[in-house]
């Protein structure tokens, strides 16, 4: 992969401001658009756009069959034998929504458990906290080590009998631990409990096997690896599927309609009410088509090479504080930092002067802040589009924003 070649791609990334251009290190927000994404979402409005599933006419059938086609190439791309496993929702959040209300509502009662990590985000940590309040179930959380990975010691007695459900980050947004998803999903399963995995920070990164990650149920979403917003997918076992009543009622999801009752499709279309997102659900096929064309293999290996150097960079930086685990084969592209006695608002606010777009906040984690004894932290995140170009510029403007502060303070 030649990364100076691939920005050519990217047309936000040749945008200059005040005459420099954009240093986006925002990727684990949401990843910029290749212009081949771009254009399917062109070829798709100007050339065929019709609803789908419905229509006997070309166009309709064009759409229907390019809609479709993206759901194989999810299938594909993640390693599920079944596209009546992938549903497209609107994003990772509603994907894990549709588990805690679908699947949870049936299956959680009083006295259950739901055993989660205090690293998750907000959207895999509030719906499963809808759900304990309304059916009387308790959360529990297994253990985290200082350097920001779980502490797999206690697992057998944080996942018990009473575990219901067991729903872990793949990546962390925060730390960029990559977690052991394979082995928490033994031990849920060895009590008989469902295994979720929010997998929106590794899908973009890693090459995601399905069958080799043993979860039952895993969420992502499209703007975070290179396609639109708008679109996210669920892969769930089809059992589990088969089993689960509707999450949303409406045209598409139903078999046959009375006035009284109705009969619901099959998968996946049983969870697809209404007119889906078609374009962007094109788009994100183009997005894979993309990804493919490189090889997950590349991208990660990129990114591992990117991050080294960023921690390497960092490190040099006096009073910056670095958080997550030490060994780049454990962790994600992204490094969150903070500097002594600068809010991270003002740093970022400082980085944006030199157009460098870094995130600054809670990034959806108040009880990881919280643990970590922060309020709030800066975040550089990496895709296969930065170069070492960009990590250096992070750490120059990291080292002008610092003497505008030392000035401040004298
Ligand atoms: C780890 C993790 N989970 C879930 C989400 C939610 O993704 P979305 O907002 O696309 O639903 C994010 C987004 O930042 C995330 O980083």
């Amino acid at each position: 992969m030649n990364v100076y070649h691939l920005l050519n791609d990217f047309p936000i990334l040749q945008r200059e401001i005040n005459g420099k251009r954009i240093v986006y290190l925002d990727s684990a927000a949401t990843s910029q658009k290749p212009r081949q994404v771009i254009q399917a979402l062109v070829d798709y409005y100007e050339g065929y756009n019709a609803n789908v599933h419905r229509a006997v006419y070309k166009i309709g059938e064009e759409a229907t069959q390019a809609y479709e086609g993206v759901r194989q190439k999810v299938a594909d791309f993640i390693g599920a034998k079944d596209t009546g496993s992938i549903i497209f929702t609107r994003n990772a959040t509603e994907a894990i929504n549709l588990v805690a209300y679908s699947w949870g509502r049936e299956n959680v009662g009083e006295g259950d458990e739901i055993v989660l990590t205090p690293m998750e985000h907000h959207s895999n940590l509030v719906p499963w906290q809808l759900l304990a309040a309304e059916r009387g179930a308790t959360l529990k959380f297994i253990e985290m080590n200082a350097d920001g990975t779980l502490d797999l010691g206690g697992l057998d007695s944080t996942i018990t009998e009473r575990t219901k459900l067991v729903s872990v980050t793949h990546m962390s947004n925060v730390l960029g631990t990559i977690n052991p998803i394979r082995q928490i999903a033994d031990a849920a399963h060895a009590v008989g409990a469902v295994m979720v995995t929010d997998a929106a920070q590794s899908a973009p990164h890693l090459a995601l096997d399905v069958e080799a990650l043993g979860a039952d149920f895993v969420a992502f979403s499209s703007h975070k690896m290179l396609g639109p917003t708008g679109v996210g997918v669920l892969y769930g076992r089809r059992d589990l599927l088969e089993a689960m009543p509707p999450f949303i009622g409406g045209g598409d999801m139903i078999k046959q309609v009375w006035l009284d009752r109705a009969k619901w499709n099959d998968l996946p279309w049983k969870f697809e009410a209404g007119t889906p997102n078609i374009a962007d659900v094109i788009g994100f096929g183009a997005a894979l088509d993309y990804l493919n064309g490189i090889g997950m293999e590349v991208v990660r290996r990129h990114e591992i090479e990117i991050t080294e150097y960023a921690l390497r960079k960092l490190r040099e930086v006096e009073g910056l504080t670095m958080y997550g685990p030490a060994n780049v084969e454990n962790r994600g592209g992204l490094v969150s930092f903070n500097i002594e006695d600068v809010h991270p608002h003002d740093l970022a606010t400082l980085l944006d002067r030199d157009n460098v777009c870094v995130r600054a906040g809670h990034h959806c984690c108040h009880p990881l802040m919280r643990m970590m004894e922060v309020s709030a932290t800066a975040r550089a995140s990496f895709y296969l589009y930065n170069t070492p170009e960009d990590v250096d510029a992070l750490a120059e403007s990291i080292l002008r924003a610092r003497e505008v502060f030392a000035r401040v303070a004298v």
